[in-house]
C-alpha cells in the first residue's frame, strides 16, 4: 500500500539514502562517509528542524566517577518496566560512553563543572548524576550544531532540504532500494521524484503530532514509521507513548508544540505541588519527584483529575541561578508571563516520545532487507515500555554508528530492477488532522480504557473515509498520522494491562502474561494484523 503521488519526474542515486537530519540521521550519514560510501541526506524542512535541536536535559552516559554501564543498565531496565530487550540495552550503555566521546571529538561542547570536568546532572529514574548538558538546557541545539557543521563540511554528503519522503521503493527480490520524495524549489529536482540507493535509513524522528498537545515540533508526524508500515515492515511497542510530566501549561486550546520544562529542573531541586500546595510525589516513590517519567506523569494526571484542575505546579524558586542554569526555559516561562524564580510554574503532561517504532535488530535493520531505521523512529527494544530520560540522543549516536558499519559490510553491489506492479494507493483529506489529534488525546492519552480506545478507533475509521486526490505535504502528513494513530490504538487495545507509559484504567496493574511486545503489520492490500513476540528482558 502506498500514498497517492504524481508520477516521479526525476531520479537521483547514492550508495545510501538517509532520511532526516536529527541526531540519528546526521550520525548515520557521518559514519557512512567514514566508511567511504556516498550519502544522500534528504530532510523535510530546513536542515536543523526536528526534535534534536529542542532537546533540553541532556545525554545520559556512564562517564562520571564511580558510574558504570551496569548501573546505567539497571536504571534503563527499571524504567522500561520489564519490556526492554537486554541485548539492545547492553549495546546502548556499553557503547554509549564512546559514542559521546566521538560526538565531543566532532565538536560538541558540554557544560563544565568548576573542577573543569564535564558537569553531570540527574533526571527521573537515574540513581546517579550522569546527564551531560550544553548551554544549560540547550543540549540538543549544541548536538545539532556540531553534527550539522561536520555534515555540511563533507563533500561526499549531498543534502536536499524541503524534501519529504513519501514511500519506499522495492526491488523485484523484495529489498528496499529507494524512496519516492517530494521536493520544493530545487530546480530540476522540483516536485515528486525517486531516490535510488543500495540501502535506505529512516531517521525521521517521533510522532508527537498524532496528539493535540506535544513537546514535538511540527515535522514530527512519524512519516518514516508510517512509510515502513506501508512497505510491510513490522512496527512494535507503539502503545508506549511517553507523556512528559512537566510541559508548561498554557491554554489547552492551543494545539501543537508546547514548551517543555526539563526534568533536569527537578534534578536541580524543583518539586511538584498540587492545588493544596502539597508535595504529592513525596512518599509515592523512593525517588519522589525524580521517579521514572511514567510514574510522575500518572501521579500528576491523578492529582489533576481528583481536583478537577487542568494542571499542577512546579516550584523551582529554590534553584540558585535558575536563569543561568536554564536560560531557554527561563525565557519561555517569561514569554508566557511566569517568572520561575518567583512564581510557581503551571505544568501538565503532554505527548513527548515514542518508545516504539519500526522493529529493528542490533544493526538497525528492519524486517525488510535494505531498510534501516535509527533514532526515535526505531524500536531497538532499548526503551521497553518507557524510555529512561536522556537515553534518546544516546540511542541516535550509538545505533547511527552501528547502522553505518553494518551497511558498509553488507551493501549489495546493486539491486534488481524496481518492481513496477501497481499497488493500491490512499490519500486522506488534511481537514481530518485536528479531529484525529483530538480523538487520540481524548481516547488514547495518558490513561486509556477499552471504551475510550474503541471510541477512538471508530472515529479513525470514520475519518479514513474522507479521501482527497490533492497530493501535497498536508495530505501526505495527515495520511501518515492516520496510519500511526491506528497502529497505536490497535496495540493499546490489545495490551490488557498497565505497564510503563501504557496505563489502562480497566486493567490497572501489570500482568506477567504480557511480558511480550506487540507487533503491528500492514499487508500489501491494507489489512492489519497484530501479533505478540517474546522479549529477552
Ligand atoms: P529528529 O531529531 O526529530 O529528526 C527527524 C528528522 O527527520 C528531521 O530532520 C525531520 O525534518 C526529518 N523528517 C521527518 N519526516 C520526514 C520525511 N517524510 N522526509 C524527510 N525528512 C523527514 N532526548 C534526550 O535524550 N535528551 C533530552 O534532553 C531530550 N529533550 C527533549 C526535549 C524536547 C522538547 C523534545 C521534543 C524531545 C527531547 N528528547 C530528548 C527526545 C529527543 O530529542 C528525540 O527523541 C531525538 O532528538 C530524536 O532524534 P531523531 O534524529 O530520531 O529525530
Ligand atoms: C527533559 O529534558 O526533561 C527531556 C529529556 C528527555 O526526553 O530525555
Amino acid at each position: 500500500m502506498k500514498l497517492f503521488t504524481g508520477k516521479p519526474g526525476w531520479t537521483v542515486r547514492a550508495d545510501v539514502i538517509v532520511i532526516g537530519s536529527g541526531v540519528a540521521g546526521l550520525t548515520t550519514a557521518l559514519n557512512a562517509r567514514a566508511a567511504n560510501l556516498s550519502v544522500l541526506l534528504v530532510t523535510k524542512a530546513n536542515i536543523d528542524e526536528g526534535s534534536t535541536k529542542w532537546a533540553q536535559g541532556g545525554i545520559a552516559a556512564a562517564l562520571g566517577p564511580g558510574d558504570t554501564p551496569d548501573q546505567h543498565k539497571s536504571d534503563t531496565l527499571i524504567a522500561g518496566a520489564g519490556l526492554c530487550d537486554l541485548d539492545a540495552v547492553n549495546v546502548l550503555v556499553t557503547e554509549g560512553p564512546e559514542a559521546v566521546r566521538k560526538l565531543i571529538a566532532r565538536g560538541a561542547v558540554f557544560d563544565k563543572a568548576e573542577s573543569g570536568e564535564i558537569a553531570l546532572t540527574r533526571e527521573g529514574g537515574h540513581h546517579r548524576n550522569r546527564i551531560l548538558h550544553a548551554g544549560g538546557d540547550a543540549t540538543g541545539a549544541e548536538v545539532s550544531r556540531a553534527l550539522l557543521a561536520a555534515v555540511q563540511n563533507d563533500e561526499g554528503i549531498e543534502i536536499i532540504e524541503h524534501a519529504l519522503v513519501i514511500d519506499a521503493l522495492k526491488s523485484k527480490s523484495g529489498e528496499v532500494c529507494g524512496v519516492t520524495v517530494h521536493v520544493i524549489g530545487e530546480g530540476s529536482r522540483d516536485g515528486v521524484g525517486q531516490a535510488l540507493a543500495r540501502a535506505v535509513v529512516i531517521a525521521t524522528g517521533g510522532l508527537g503530532q498524532v496528539y493535540s498537545q506535544t513537546t514535538n515540533p511540527a515535522v514530527s508526524t512519524g512519516d518514516g514509521v508510517a512509510m515502513a508500515l506501508r512497505a510491510g515492515a513490522d512496527v512494535a511497542d507503539v502503545e508506549f507513548i511517553q507523556f512528559h510530566p512537566t510541559v508548561l501549561w498554557r491554554d489547552m486550546s492551543l494545539g501543537g508544540q508546547q514548551p517543555l520544562i526539563s526534568e533536569a529542573v527537578r534534578g536541580e531541586g524543583a518539586i511538584l505541588l498540587n492545588h493544596k500546595g502539597e508535595h504529592f510525589m513525596q512518599g509515592k516513590h523512593e525517588q519522589a519527584d525524580l521517579a521514572p517519567r511514567d510514574i510522575v506523569a500518572k501521579e500528576i494526571f491523578t492529582q489533576m483529575k481528583e481536583a478537577n484542575v487542568p494542571h499542577v505546579w512546579l516550584d523551582a524558586t529554590a534553584i540558585k541561578d535558575f536563569k543561568g542554569r536554564f536560560p531557554t526555559i527561563y525565557a519561555s516561562c517569561l514569554e508566557n508571563g511566569i517568572d520561575p524564580t518567583k512564581q510557581l510554574i503551571p505544568v501538565a503532561p503532554a505527548s513527548h516520545y515514542s518508545s516504539g517504532g519500526v522493529l529493528v535488530d542490533l544493526n538497525g535493520e528492519s524486517t525488510i532487507k535494505g531498510l534501516y531505521v535509527c533514532g526515535e523512529s526505531a524500536c531497538t527494544g532499548a526503551h521497553g515500555a518507557n524510555r529512561l530520560a536522556s537515553n534518546s540522543l544516546l540511542e541516535g549516536l550509538v545505533f547511527g554508528a552501528r547502522i553505518a558499519e553494518h551497511i558498509a559490510k553488507h551493501l549489495p553491489e546493486q539491486h534488481d530492477s524496481l518492481v513496477n506492479e501497481k499497488e493500491e494507493t490512499i490519500l486522506l483529506d488534511p481537514a481530518i488532522r485536528i479531529p484525529l489529534q483530538l480523538a487520540m488525546s481524548e481516547g488514547a492519552g495518558v490513561m486509556r480504557s477499552e471504551k475510550s480506545l474503541a471510541g477512538t478507533l471508530l472515529t479513525l475509521e470514520e475519518l479514513s473515509k474522507r479521501k482527497t486526490k490533492i497530493a501535497d505535504i498536508n495530505s501526505w502528513e495527515v495520511s501518515n498520522l492516520y496510519f500511526l494513530a491506528t497502529a497505536i490504538v490497535r496495540s493499546a487495545l490489545a495490551r490488557t494491562e498497565s505497564r510503563g507509559s501504557h496505563w489502562r484504567s480497566d486493567f490497572p496493574v501489570i500482568d506477567i502474561k504480557w511480558q511480550s511486545r506487540i507487533v503491528e503489520h500492514l499487508d500489501i492490500d491494507g489489512a492489519w494484523s497484530t501479533t505478540t513476540e517474546a522479549v529477552q528482558s
